[in-house]
């Protein structure tokens, strides 16, 4: 079924304007990018979308890098979008990510890995809503 999926590309990837290469990742797997903006987000919006890895070792220093810099947050739309999405990103270590995978060819460590994607389709409707109103939602 047609499914829509909350997507992030991270301040690693803005910095190194790999936001058109990224967007082809998608594009080229028949994900369709209905809505889009560059933003940058504050500490209090970092905590609360992350708010499931709070006790995590990392959560302060995830929190820090996701507002280091501008993030472009993207609903993207297509058959199955949370699968088809998760498979073009690669696994979160890009170490351990299947080549030509976004992961695999941007990312930069474990961290720093370009791009975040739900993991659910509940998850997705979720983050959606975190940072898009209807009207931005362009199908
Ligand atoms: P993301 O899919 O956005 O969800 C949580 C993020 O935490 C993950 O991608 C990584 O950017 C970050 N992270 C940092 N360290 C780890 C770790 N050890 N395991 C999982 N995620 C980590």
């Amino acid at each position: 079924a047609s499914e829509r999926t909350l997507s992030i590309i991270k301040p690693d990837a803005t910095r190194r304007n790999l936001t058109g290469k990224i967007n082809t990742k998608f594009e080229e797997a028949g994900l369709k990018i209905v809505g889009q903006k560059r933003i940058r987000l504050s500490k209090e919006q970092a905590e609360a979308f992350y708010a499931v890895h709070n006790e995590r070792p990392f959560f302060n220093d995830l929190v820090s890098f996701m507002i280091s810099g501008p993030v472009v947050v993207q609903v993207l739309e297509g058959e199955g979008a949370v699968a088809k999405n998760r498979e073009v990103m690669g696994a979160t270590d890009p170490s351990k990510a299947d080549p030509n995978t976004i992961r695999a060819q941007f990312a930069e460590s474990i961290e720093a890995n370009s791009v975040h994607g739900s993991d659910s389709l509940e998850n997705a409707r979720n983050e959606i809503a975190f940072f898009f109103a209807q009207t931005e939602i362009c199908p």
